[in-house]
């Protein structure tokens, strides 16, 4: 299992596991984590799954896509270590990555 830490913008933090091979947005809704709406299910065209990824975690994630970084650049509350959470995939390698939810999706 792989432990990913949501922390709300008030610092409430809430620690989940979840196994390796699913997006960090599912790992969110399947945990009810405030502040990761994902309305279109991962499919890229909603953008409210954007959160931030502090470092050292943000250099660890593989590079985004140029679709990714389009919807990113288009978000609001928008920050150097954003990125579309329903693009990246829980590996053993994010065990413990911090993830922070933005002031608003919309
Ligand atoms: S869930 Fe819609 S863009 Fe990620």
């Amino acid at each position: 299992m792989v432990k990913i830490v949501f922390e709300d913008i008030a610092g409430t933090r809430r620690e989940v596991e979840v196994p390796p091979g699913g997006s960090v947005m599912q790992a969110a809704v399947s945990h009810a984590i405030p502040g990761i709406e994902a309305a279109c299910g991962g499919s890229l065209v909603c953008g409210t799954c954007h959160a931030y990824v502090p470092e050292p975690w943000f250099s660890r994630l593989p590079e985004a896509a140029e679709i990714e970084l389009d919807m990113v650049e288009n978000g609001l509350f928008v920050r150097q270590e954003s990125r579309m959470m329903c693009q990246i995939t829980v590996t053993e390698a994010l065990d413990g990555m911090l993830v922070k939810t933005p002031e608003s999706q919309r």
